[in-house]
């Protein structure tokens, strides 16, 4: 079986576009691999935190995995910072890393750009994302399409690490959904929907009430043409509700474009609210009933320890292959 790996960043509730580029895929390929999912605590970090918030997100997001059909009967939940491996395998990949690449960073630039005090953390977060992966030997990373330079990085790391000291760690493939690797800003359609924007009406959180989800999709930004068609370049705005659409019923994009033929945006808004609405009400239930469960500890803490047991071999060995230790 092959294993999975991928992780998500406590830093505020999940979006639908966390759900539909990154959660809907672990839930789709959890039956056929051997997966790990981490709540990535320690990357959260690399920007100023509320202790208090910070700890609230990371048991909502583990509440979230479950709520939306992560299995942790199968699937491996845990918390990155009650795992150790990470941060030790980080600082060798981080030694493995050179500047100029970490530099190259699409991610880093956008978050650093204009800020004052950004922390060496930031800079070097994407060498601790390629220790989270290879420390399971993953085959695979499903992702939404903003992950694909620090995918690439990853496997360029794998890759040197093994030229260098041995064959040590498996190289992964990124997987990237065909429909909604990237949903956009309901506010700002060229710009990724993402859960730290300061205009609420740009994203739906995945616990948003069903009002708040009518009145954001009704405010979302369209074009005047009042054609439901699907146009990434000319109507980046009705592209986005219809990929939303498509993805929240499971249906093509397509079928929905002509059941709304002749019809107005008024219409077409009314169904992607209902369509997010009737997705979001059972995991918003399950959410509920887990956030304060015991069940939730018992979940992370066997996590924890499953996942404890498999990084620590792939760190021993590459602490070996480097001639770390004794
Ligand atoms: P994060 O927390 O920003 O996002 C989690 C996942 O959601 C995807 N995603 C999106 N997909 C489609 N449309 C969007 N608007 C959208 N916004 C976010 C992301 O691509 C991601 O798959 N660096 C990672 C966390 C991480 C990780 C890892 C991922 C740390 N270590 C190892 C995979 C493997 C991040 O910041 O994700």
């Amino acid at each position: 079986m092959q294993t999975i790996f991928s992780g998500v960043q406590p830093s505020g509730t999940p979006t639908l576009g966390n759900y539909i580029g990154a959660l809907k895929q672990f839930v789709d390929l959890q039956d056929e691999h051997d997966c790990f999912f981490c709540i990535v605590d320690e990357h959260a970090i690399t920007v100023p935190q509320d202790p208090k918030e910070l700890h609230h997100n990371i048991r909502s997001l583990a509440s979230l995995y479950i709520a939306v059909g992560i299995r942790p009967t199968t699937s491996t939940l845990f918390i990155q910072s009650e795992v150790p491996a990470h941060t030790q395998l980080s600082w060798m990949m981080q030694s493995m890393s050179y500047i100029g690449e970490l530099e190259r960073m699409t991610q880093f630039k956008d978050k650093s750009d204009g800020k004052a005090g950004v922390s060496a953390g930031l800079f070097t977060y994407p060498s601790l994302m390629a220790a989270d992966i290879l420390l399971y030997q993953t085959d695979i990373v499903p992702v939404g399409d903003d992950q694909t330079q620090h995918l690439e990085l990853t496997r360029n790391l794998a890759e040197r690490f093994n030229n260098r000291y041995g064959e040590t760690f498996t190289v992964p493939e990124i997987r990237i959904p065909t429909v909604g690797a990237r949903i956009m800003s309901l506010q700002e359609p060229t710009k990724k929907m993402s859960k730290s924007d300061e205009n609420v009406r740009g994203f739906i959180s995945m616990i948003d009430p069903p009002k708040t989800i009518e009145k954001k999709i009704k405010s979302a930004v369209t074009d005047s043409d009042g054609i439901v068609a699907y146009d990434v370049d000319n109507k980046p705005g009705v592209s986005n509700l219809l990929t939303i659409y498509a993805s929240c019923r499971g249906e093509s994009i397509e079928t929905i474009v002509k059941k709304y033929e002749g019809k107005g945006y008024g219409d077409f808004k009314a169904g992607v609210a209902q369509a997010v609405i009737d997705l979001l009400e059972p995991i918003q239930e399950k959410y509920y009933s887990l956030i304060e469960s015991e069940e939730l500890d018992t979940i992370l803490d066997e996590g924890a320890e499953k996942a404890s047991r498999m990084a620590s071999k792939t760190l021993h060995r590459a602490q070996k292959a480097m001639g770390l230790g004794r």
